[in-house]
């Protein structure tokens, strides 16, 4: 007897191959309002074919109706032992589902960031004290390492606090532009982890997108004009930004990034709302990747989708996102 997920999964099957099967019937229908224009002598043989096509289709839905009826939910028994080399449970095709909310908005910052000119590399789920912490420019035993309270797997493992763990990797990676007189310009979403009292606007588990940028030249203004650019692009008006010191430690200076809340979206003017923090990229970071910090200098920046993804509709509780609530995630399909 198939587990209830999966007789769930065959009545939602079955329900749409009757809607299917009902909407063919209906087609077919039409067609005998044409028996007056077919020719006397074929007239019968017309006739036939639809009542033979009529009957087929009224038997599969009998069939598909009586095949859902037939199974009976039976309990499962917990406490047997999984069988991993047993039948695997039958999932839904993906053309029952829609794409989650949040994954819309990820390929939408993605679809921005590609249209600027930036290379995308996806941040890991699981990393390393190194690239957490230590090619970050965190000290050994430095408080700002404690901001970042994330998980441990026993190995040591770390499911990254922020996506500002792929930096040394995006660098390294990247660094021939610079040998070729080109720029370093790459964007990166994934999902991060962090030890959080979880409450409307705090989640353990959510989204951020890292930028990057080094060249011989580039500014702190430049990373102003480009983060402006994305937001008024993301949000599909003009924008009033600001920024305030902040500190962390791979960069410096380092800056919180604000727009003001607009009208259309609720603000009632001079409502700042921090976006991400940002900076110029400190010289040990690009040190560590083998860029030469006296040739080069970048900015770099970091900030929560799911943020972002609330104010464009207006949601106050960020822990619907992770909820799996059907009403919520109805909202946005289409
Ligand atoms: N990773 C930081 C956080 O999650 C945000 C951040 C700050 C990213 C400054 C950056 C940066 O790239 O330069 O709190």
């Amino acid at each position: 007897m198939p587990a209830i997920s999966v007789i769930y999964g065959k009545i939602i099957y079955v329900m749409s191959t009757v809607a299917e099967l009902k909407a063919e019937l209906k087609l077919l229908n039409a067609e005998y309002a044409k028996i007056k224009d077919v020719p006397a002598e074929k007239r019968a043989d017309f006739g036939k074919q639809l009542n033979h096509k009529k009957q087929a289709i009224m038997q599969k839905i009998a069939d598909a109706e009586a095949a859902a009826e037939n199974d009976s939910v039976e309990a499962l028994d917990i406490t047997a032992p999984c069988d991993i080399n047993g039948k695997q449970p039958e999932f839904l095709t993906a053309d029952f589902g829609s794409k989650h909310p949040l994954m819309s908005e990820f390929d939408r910052v993605i679809a921005i960031y590609q249209s600027m000119g930036f290379d995308i590399m996806e941040s890991r789920q699981l990393d390393d004290e190194f690239h957490m912490f230590d090619s970050l420019n965190f000290a050994k035993g430095h408080p700002a390492r404690d901001g970042y309270d994330t998980f441990r797997t026993e190995e040591g493992f770390i499911p990254p606090a922020h996506t500002s763990t792929m930096q040394h990797r995006v660098l390294k990676a990247y660094k021939y532009k610079l040998d070729e007189g080109k720029a370093i310009a790459v964007a990166v979403p994934g999902r991060v982890y962090r030890n959080e009292d979880v409450d409307t606007t705090h989640e353990h588990t959510f989204y951020q997108c890292e930028g990057v940028y080094v060249s011989e030249t580039c500014t702190l203004g430049n990373m102003l004009g480009i983060l402006r650019e994305f937001f008024e692009k993301y949000y599909g008006q003009k924008l009033n930004i600001k920024t305030q010191p902040g500190y962390f430690p791979f960069t410096e200076p380092s800056l919180e990034f604000l727009i003001e809340k607009p009208k259309a979206l609720g603000g009632k003017g001079g409502d700042w709302l921090e976006m991400l923090g940002c900076g110029m990229i400190h010289p040990n970071v690009l040190k560590m990747a083998g860029i030469d910090p006296v040739k080069y200098q970048g900015f770099a920046w970091g900030g929560g989708i799911d943020r972002l993804v609330m104010l464009r509709y207006g949601l106050t509780d960020v822990r619907y996102f992770e909820s799996a609530k059907l009403d919520f995630l109805k909202e946005f399909t289409c």
